[in-house]
């Protein structure tokens, strides 16, 4: 219908913008600026078009948009690669790992990652033995161990745990661990799976560091197929996937009448019911064992109201709510009285303070952080 040139092409995959097609008559176009400044595209017959754009047919003024600023892209651009792209200097001890793991992560990945309660496990031992259970197959024999995946025995590469605490872990409040806290954390995680680094084990003083990370090998690294790194991934992912036999396909050949050498009858599968699969063999554990939290009564633990505000309170305070010590800012809310403040803050407002800061403090404890706030 229309002869497009290069440009307008580029410019219809860089802008997202206005659009006709064989299949709309020129009339039928609408298109809606929506909220955020882009286009509503028409749907048609519950289906979106492919667009083509020719501006100067319609003589339309076009939003081209404008390239990322060195800042929006650095936004947008946290991923820590194998090569060491991404990861920064920094240093913990497999130690400092193991407190901050008691401190953070325990209670839901359990006692040395074992997992449990729906968590996943860290580690189930020994990362190098475990990856040999990879190749263990129950399709002859449900009853027999299956293979174990977990960390140390399965990842390819361990830059994707230092991401993957980075950014998500603790799972109530990611992104709230330093650089050196990661590297703790992961040093310990590596000694649980008892991966080494350069030949050498992780005790509890080993200091793992970014050189050092660089330099571990895990044990599936080469466990992968087909290999979808290097230039010629494409060439090797499309070759692997040419030939059925590669990922376990099998022709069933429905037509064909047997006396001998008949197709054997499918293994047992699990069957999708409702929502989930049902059918295990072996069941699965529906035990939650978590380990119970000793305290030490003797033990006695002072709270700290300035380490909670800056735990929990502080992302919003200072930011969209009024930070400790803002005076000016707290003076219209505690005009009410402090009795209503502190019964505001704990039951949560409909302006945005979520009960008790969405913390689990007991409301005595919250009343001190708002003290401390207020002081
Ligand atoms: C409140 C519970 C909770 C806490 C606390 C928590 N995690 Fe997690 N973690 C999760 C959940 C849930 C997942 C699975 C998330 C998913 O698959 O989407 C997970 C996944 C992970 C994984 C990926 C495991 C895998 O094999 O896929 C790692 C690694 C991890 N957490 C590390 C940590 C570390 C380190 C800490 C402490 C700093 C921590 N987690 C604290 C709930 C938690
Ligand atoms: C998710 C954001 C968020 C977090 C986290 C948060 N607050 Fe708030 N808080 C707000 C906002 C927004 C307001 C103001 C809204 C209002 O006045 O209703 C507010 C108001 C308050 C008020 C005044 C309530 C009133 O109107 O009388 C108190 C007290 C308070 N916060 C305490 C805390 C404490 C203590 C913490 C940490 C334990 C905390 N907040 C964490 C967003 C937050």
């Amino acid at each position: 219908m229309y002869k497009l040139d290069h440009k307008s092409i580029l410019s219809a995959v860089a802008v997202v913008s206005l659009l006709a097609t064989s299949a709309f008559s020129s009339s039928s176009i609408v298109s809606k600026e929506d909220i955020s400044g882009g286009l509503q595209y028409p749907i048609v017959k519950e289906q979106t078009h492919i667009y083509r754009v020719n501006p100067n047919a319609y003589g339309l003024k076009l939003n081209y948009g404008r390239a990322p600023t060195k800042n929006e892209l650095k936004a947008w651009d946290i991923d820590v690669m194998p090569d060491g792209r991404g990861l920064p200097e920094g240093s913990g001890s497999v130690e400092q790992g193991e407190e901050l793991y008691e401190a953070k992560c325990v209670s839901c990945h359990g006692d040395f990652g074992s997992g449990g309660g729906g968590y996943p496990a860290l580690s189930k031992g020994s990362g190098p033995e475990l990856q040999k259970t990879l190749t263990n197959n129950r399709w002859k024999d449900p009853e027999a161990d299956g293979p174990v995946r977990v960390f140390g025995s399965y990842w390819p590469k361990a830059s994707t745990i230092w991401w993957y605490i980075r950014d998500a872990m603790p799972h109530t409040k990611s992104k709230t661990l330093s650089d050196d806290e990661v590297y703790a954390l992961a040093a310990y995680i590596l000694s649980i799976n008892e991966i080494e680094i350069d030949g050498k084990e992780l005790d509890d003083e080993y200091v793992l560091n970014r050189e050092k990370f660089l330099k571990i090998k895990m044990p599936n690294e080469d466990g992968f197929v087909p290999n979808i790194d290097g230039p010629n991934a494409l060439k090797d992912v499309r070759a692997f996937y040419k030939n059925p036999k590669n990922y376990g396909a099998i022709k069933v050949e429905k037509s064909k009448r047997c006396m001998k050498n008949c197709q054997e009858p499918t293994a047992k599968v699990a069957r999708v019911v409702g929502a989930g699969i049902s059918d295990f063999h072996p069941p699965i554990s529906v035990v939650r064992d978590l380990p119970e939290v000793k305290v030490d009564p003797s033990h006695k633990v002072t709270f700290d109201a300035k380490s909670a505000y800056e735990e929990s309170c502080v992302m919003c305070h200072g930011n969209i709510a009024p930070a400790a010590g803002d005076k000016e800012g707290w003076k219209p809310i505690i005009a009410k009285g402090i009795d209503k403040v502190y019964t505001n803050g704990i039951k949560g407002t409909n302006n945005g303070m979520p009960a008790l800061g969405g913390t689990s403090l007991s409301e005595d404890e919250f009343k001190k952080v708002v003290d401390y706030m207020l002081k």
